[in-house]
């Protein structure tokens, strides 16, 4: 049990990798705190966890919102007497062509996927500091450092809004490591590659996602797309005490991108 009396937030936790970073950080003995907007997503999760023995509760937040993040933080160390560790993996997607891209795509994908990153960020980092101990995982992707030719599977070849906003959070863990470094804080990040989740099937047809599966899958030197566990394995070696002098990282865990290698 790498992770007996910790407590971790994991925002976005209501479904996809979320979710199965939550089950793994509770497997290996987190009291975990399940962040998310969609509150039946929260509810299923907490449910799943508490049903197999271990500590979750929920908290609604909207991370791109400044006040509600501080105020729900507050409200959770408060109620679990501390934070140790915080996993930034809420996120939105709007792919659509550059010269379709609207001003609200853009917005509402960078206010979630990298202005949260930021507003929670803040938000925990003066407690970490107040006890010299602290672990910050975010989650950013494959699309934060290259931008793929692949538009098989109704994968539109647009997605300037989310690279953008990923290749913020690749720099921002950089940046924050820098930072927090000196208070005893390791900040790190995920980059995972294509796992099949919401985010994926949300704007395709069943063929499309079959289709989708297939080319991404073509693309990897393991011949295989990723799973959430993959994901979740990965972040739990950043949040533990076995990364304990890695800092400012980002880890590709994409199966081995031929495109990127
Ligand atoms: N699935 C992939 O292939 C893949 C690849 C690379 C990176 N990622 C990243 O992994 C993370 C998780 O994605 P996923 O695939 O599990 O998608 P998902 O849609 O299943 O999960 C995202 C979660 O974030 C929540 N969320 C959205 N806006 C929020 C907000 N404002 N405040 C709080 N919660 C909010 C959603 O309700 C949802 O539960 C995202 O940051 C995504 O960009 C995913």
């Amino acid at each position: 049990m790498r992770l007996r009396e910790k407590v971790a937030v994991v925002t976005g936790a209501g479904s996809g990798l979320g979710r199965a970073i939550a089950t793994r950080l509770a497997e290996e003995g987190a009291a975990v705190v399940v962040v998310d907007v969609n509150e039946a997503g929260m509810k299923d999760t907490v449910k799943t966890l508490t049903d197999r023995g271990f500590k979750a509760s929920s908290a609604k937040m909207d991370v791109s919102n400044r006040n509600d993040v501080q105020r729900a933080m507050q409200a959770i160390i408060a109620q679990q007497g501390h934070i140790d560790i915080l996993v930034n993996n809420a996120g939105v997607t709007r792919h659509r062509p550059f010269l379709a891209l609207n001003s609200e795509d853009w917005d509402i994908v960078l206010a979630v996927d990298l202005k949260g990153v930021f507003f929670c960020s803040q938000a925990v980092a003066p407690h970490m500091i107040s006890r010299r101990y602290g672990k910050i995982l975010n989650i950013s992707s494959i699309s934060g450092t290259g931008a793929s030719s692949h538009a098989a599977g109704g994968s539109q070849a647009g997605n300037a809004n989310y690279a953008s906003a990923k290749a913020g959070v690749i720099q921002l863990t950089k940046t924050l490591a820098r930072e927090l470094g000196p208070h005893g804080i390791n900040v790190n990040s995920v980059a995972p590659g294509f796992v099949l989740t919401g985010i994926t099937a949300a704007s395709r047809s069943p063929e499309e996602v079959k289709e989708h599966i297939a080319a991404r899958a073509g693309m990897t030197a393991l011949g295989r797309t990723g799973t959430p566990e993959d994901i979740a394995n990965v972040v739990l070696f950043f949040v533990s005490d076995d990364a304990s002098y890695v800092t400012g990282q980002t880890l590709y865990v994409d199966g081995g991108r031929g495109d990127r290698m």
